[in-house]
């Protein structure tokens, strides 16, 4: 079965919640490119609402955990990194131009994965250190 992203271990931050919230998008974005190899559009704008609806639950999650780490200096960036990606995706759920938007959700969430999410570590694993049992 095809693919628009296969997880790679580099996209893994070591940081539970996130890993899985990301494995769960990429998921999503698979979904997606099936859909769009289906060629059935109400599916595609469907799971386009979804990747809406997953997405923006996972970048409140992250952001939470950002605002809430001491000295992180990009919270500003990052919010707005991914509001660009939402009135994207959000954009193309009204008419979508799927060889477009697949190309664009694809490289967004390996250069955001690759990018400023692997810029955050160093502030965020001191204080997120393993739980205590
Ligand atoms: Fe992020």
């Amino acid at each position: 079965m095809s693919a628009l992203i296969v997880w790679k271990a580099e996209y893994d931050s070591g940081i539970e919640f996130v890993d899985a919230q990301h494995r769960g998008i990429v998921e999503v974005a698979n979904t997606l490119f099936r859909a769009l190899e289906s060629g059935s559009n109400p599916e595609l704008a469907r799971v386009l609402a979804l990747l809406v609806e997953y997405s923006e639950s996972h970048f409140a999650a992250e952001e939470a955990m950002l605002a809430a780490t001491p000295g992180y200096p990009d919270l500003a960036k990052h919010r707005l990194a991914h509001s660009a990606f939402i009135t994207r995706v959000r954009s193309q759920c009204v008419s979508p131009k799927p060889e477009e938007v697949m190309r664009f959700i694809r490289e967004w969430l390996v250069h955001h994965f690759l990018g400023i999410d692997r810029q955050y570590l160093s502030y965020v694993r001191p204080t997120r250190a393993a739980p205590s049992p």
